[in-house]
């Protein structure tokens, strides 16, 4: 017997029909066949309200705590995720703050990846340390027996990114969350380089995932948002102390921005891994390059962990490269650009470049020495027809006058 499609259960559904239905109610109201954008702070009370809790999070009542759009979003996004449950906030930084401040307390510990997004190394090499007296490590999460060494007696949290922003070294999160339990931790991970469907943590033994939604979860460059998926027990916990009473809340309009780019996710999922590909072999049989970090080139250090731990379907949308050339040169190469833009992000409809100095994080010992001789240029592939990037990049080298670096 075939089983019975509902859009309304994920499971008995496939991931773009899940993209497209998933959350989305008809509106009660007004027969509307997609969930209004609710601006409304407040809803009603009911006719009791005196012995409420002010705090709960499990009936509408006041947007902080939940509202109409971004409870809807987290039905989609904790499925998509396969997780139990997920919570939003305004930024993925939000979001990431929100998992730490939640879960860690003065006297902890944690393993951190030694390549990370900034806001990360900030807080973990600054903030936390200095005004809570949370200390980390920082590891090469690629080196197994590093990560166990780093590992101390009050260690709470391992915490590495799928595909590390900007090298793209590729965590192994089955074998990193087996080292986290054994030690009594939680395996925390920053997938926002590789949303669902492309490759889901959770399966894999991840405690959480954070993703910022302003990435390609939304794609369309337009909204900010974050998102922690994984089990009730702890998602609810990061929902009632970081969410109720921090209050870094995604906006009602976000949510639904957000809502509506995620339908087209595993479609344009496909664009991304495919192009981000064929760029990247253009780049590598470039002699005017100088390096590219891509997890789908033989030349990447975890390549066949990235084609096992990500099953063949691709390597992400993201990568690293350097024109063999002095940091002028690789303005002058990226002003050339006719169709690829400057500008930071990531994960958008349109592709976007950003020139990185070499020191950037003062000569990181997580960085290839190819980014602390030349600096990078991190690409994100967008949806562009692939031979219109190829023909820009080829034509941008073409008109770039390069002047080589001097290697000692
Ligand atoms: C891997 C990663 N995590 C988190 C963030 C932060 O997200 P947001 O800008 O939405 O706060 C970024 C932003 O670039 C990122 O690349």
């Amino acid at each position: 017997m075939t089983t019975e499609p509902d859009k309304h259960d994920a499971s008995s559904v496939g991931d773009q029909t899940w993209a497209v239905h998933g959350g989305n109610t008809i509106d009660a109201g007004t027969g509307a066949v997609r969930t209004p954008i609710v601006m409304a702070n407040s809803y009603l009370l009911p006719e009791d309200p005196a012995s409420m809790n002010w705090s709960a999070t499990d009936a509408l009542m006041y947007t902080r705590n939940g509202g109409v759009n971004q409870l809807a979003l987290e039905a989609k996004l904790a499925a998509l995720e396969g997780g139990e449950e997920a919570v939003t906030f305004a930024t993925g930084v939000a979001a990431l703050h929100a998992v730490f401040f939640t879960l860690l307390r003065s006297g902890d510990h944690v393993v951190v990846s030694d390549v990370t997004y900034e806001a990360v190394w900030r807080l973990f090499s600054e903030l936390l340390p200095e005004r809570y007296g949370i200390d980390a490590t920082f590891v090469d999460v690629s080196d197994l027996d590093a990560v166990r060494a780093a590992i101390r007696p009050n260690t709470r949290i391992i915490h590495a990114e799928t595909i590390a922003n900007p090298t793209t070294k590729v965590a192994d999160i089955a074998a990193l969350a087996a080292v986290a339990h054994e030690a009594g931790a939680l395996l925390t991970v920053d997938a926002t380089f590789t949303p669902p469907p492309f490759y889901r943590a959770l399966p894999d033994g991840a405690d959480l995932v954070v993703h910022s939604l302003t990435k390609y979860i939304n794609g369309h460059g337009d909204a900010m948002g974050g998102v922690v998926v994984g089990s009730s027990a702890l998602v609810d916990r990061i929902r009632h102390d970081a969410l109720v009473d921090v209050g870094g809340v995604i906006s009602p309009f976000n949510a639904w921005l957000i809502m509506r780019g995620s339908v087209t996710l595993p479609l344009r999922l496909a664009q991304h891994l495919a192009s981000a590909q064929r760029v990247a072999h253009v780049l590598e049989d470039d002699p005017r390059i100088a390096f590219v970090a891509f997890p789908g080139l033989a030349s990447h250090a975890q390549h066949e962990l990235a084609t096992r731990q990500f099953g063949g379907r691709g390597y992400g949308g993201m990568l690293a490269f350097a024109v063999d050339g002095d940091s002028a040169t690789q303005n002058r190469f990226v002003s050339n650009l006719r169709i690829i833009t400057s500008a930071v992000s990531l994960g958008h409809d349109e592709s976007l470049v950003v020139h990185v100095g070499p020191d950037a994080r003062g000569g990181s010992a997580g960085y290839p020495e190819g980014f602390r001789t030349y600096g990078h240029l991190r690409l994100s592939v967008g949806l562009e027809d692939a031979d219109d990037l190829v023909a820009d990049i080829r034509s941008a080298l073409d008109r770039t006058d390069i002047t080589p670096v001097r290697l000692p």
